[in-house]
């Protein structure tokens, strides 16, 4: 069944090329069953498009089936993120939308789920009266039982954090898939207090998923003609799952995030590996020679700096300083090369930051040689450690002059980065036609970069060998030097 839903699933929207920005909507299936219909859309990181996937699943035990149409859906849940406040202004404009549709829809149902549901609270419903239900990241079991209450006009909020919720037994629905990339929860939560960061209070205690149904769950992919599975978590780098006390196991010593790596490296060398978010004081030596080791684990590292000075590191808790970063980027060249691809997500404007500390984070991208970044403003949110101790002093045409900077610097580094690429021969993954011709397809390299091609009788999900003839910024490309796909 996992299989047939898989190849009835396709790309749908994506609004926005910054990650942190994208919106997703659910998408058109054969209605069945009870006949009701469940519309989605989902705002923030990964995580949140990859719960989403869960809460699909979820609701399809209960009898619902998705639209990508508002207009048809009998239960709409927003999918929604917390980290800066026009994510969440995002979310109050959508409401308003969304209300004027249910005023002349009354029966359907508006639930909001995910980071902003959990900060809110029940305070969502006071504050939006539109909506039936509020659901925090680690109570979607219950959604069903919110929404059959829902329906009798009973208002509904289950926002528990859980420390042991991972959602292992569930096998996701893919939205908005490609048929050849799949991203796969390793672990929930995050026990790091970054000053600036709302996510520990939305997301709750970091907890590792047990390595057997990860690794099941990238099986089954490859199965079903996936070819690139990406670990997901806050801090993957500290994963760590031992096996439950009197559980009979082979695994004695705990599993660390090298290991589960290699684990599912070995799925088969054709299924690429990627993993994301790695935070500079956890990723390991181990780590970087797993990743040397095994050719189909990408040589790409997302290793998010925030600042470039070690006085605003501090005040941010990173709990690392600028030497400390310097020497990871160093280890990650002297191990895995030169080429190796590495992105950030910088923060300009943070609280108390000066001019010559901001001039520190330029002169370490410069350092670091990026190949992409993230970039944002600082958006102070209520209850952080900087909302209750900092103050948010720096004037926001300066906040906003300082991002613009990071971001011309990035182009320039971005670029740089892909001109190494020119003339090179890069083994693409294909992952569909090029948004901007169809005679094209596009994929990425090992380092995650997009690369551009003439279709020939290439097909998505086939490795092929590609001649980078020229680049911008944002994408390389090019012509396939052999005529037979790789593997
Ligand atoms: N777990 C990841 C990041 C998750 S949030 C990590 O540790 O790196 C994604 C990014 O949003 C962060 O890396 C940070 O750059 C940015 N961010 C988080 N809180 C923010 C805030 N209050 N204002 C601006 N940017 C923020
Ligand atoms: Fe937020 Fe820091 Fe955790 Fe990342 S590591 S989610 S920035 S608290
Ligand atoms: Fe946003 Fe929550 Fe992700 S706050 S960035 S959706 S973890």
């Amino acid at each position: 069944m996992e299989q047939r839903v898989i190849e009835t699933l396709k790309i749908l929207t994506e609004s926005d090329k910054e990650a942190c920005d994208l919106v997703k909507v659910s998408e058109n299936e054969p209605v069945r069953g009870s006949g009701k219909r469940l519309f989605i859309e989902s705002y923030g990181c990964q995580m949140n498009f990859s719960d989403s996937e869960i809460v699909a699943s979820v609701m399809r035990e209960a009898g619902f089936t998705t639209t990508s149409t508002e207009q048809d859906a009998d239960l709409i849940f927003l999918n929604t993120c917390a980290i800066r406040d026009n994510a969440e202004q995002k979310v109050r404009n959508r409401l308003q939308h969304l209300n004027a549709l249910k005023k002349k829809k009354p029966g359907m149902l508006i639930g909001v789920l995910g980071c902003m549901a959990e900060r809110l609270k029940a305070k969502f419903l006071e504050e939006e009266k539109m909506v039936d239900i509020v659901t925090g990241p680690d109570a979607y079991r219950d959604l069903p039982r919110l929404v059959e209450e829902a329906e009798t006009g009973q208002k509904g909020v289950n926002v528990f954090l859980s420390r042991e919720e991972t959602y292992a037994d569930i096998s996701p629905i893919r939205l908005n898939s490609n048929g050849i990339t799949a991203f796969i929860s390793i672990m929930r939560g995050c026990d790091n207090m970054c000053s600036f960061c709302v996510v520990p209070y939305t997301r709750g205690r970091e907890r590792s998923r047990d390595p057997f149904s990860i690794v099941q769950e990238a099986r089954d992919l490859f199965a079903n003609g996936y070819r690139e599975v990406t670990l997901l978590g806050q801090n993957v780098d500290s994963y760590k799952w031992t096996a439950p006390a009197g559980a009979e196991s082979t695994l004695a010593a705990p599993v660390t995030f090298a290991q589960l790596l290699e684990k599912v490296a070995l799925v088969s060398p054709d299924l690429r590996v990627r993993f994301s978010t790695s935070h500079p004081k956890d990723i390991t030596d181990e780590v970087l020679y797993t990743m040397k080791k095994y050719d189909n684990i990408c040589k790409y590292i997302h290793l998010p700096a925030q600042s470039g000075n070690s006085r605003v590191l501090q005040l941010m808790n990173r709990t690392y300083d600028r030497p400390w970063y310097l020497q990871k980027i160093d280890r990650i060249r002297a191990i895995l090369g030169e080429d190796c691809g590495i992105s950030h997500d910088m923060i300009a404007g943070f609280c108390t930051e000066t001019e010559a500390e901001h001039q520190d984070t330029l002169s370490l991208m410069e350092y670091a040689r990026y190949d992409y970044g993230y970039m944002f403003a600082y958006s102070e949110r209520p209850g952080t450690p900087a909302a209750k101790k900092l103050v948010d002093d720096v004037p926001e045409a300066v906040k906003k002059r300082r991002l613009q900077e990071i971001i011309a610097l990035q182009q320039k580094l971005s670029l740089e980065r892909n001109q190494r690429a020119v003339g090179r021969v890069h083994k693409v993954l294909v992952e569909s036609t090029s948004k901007r011709s169809d005679d094209d397809l596009q994929g990425r390299n090992d380092q995650n970069k997009v690369v551009v091609f003439p279709r020939e009788n290439f097909q998505k999900g086939q490795y092929v060998h590609v001649l980078v003839t020229e680049c911008t910024a944002a994408t390389l490309i090019g012509k396939a030097v052999e005529l037979e796909a790789v593997s």
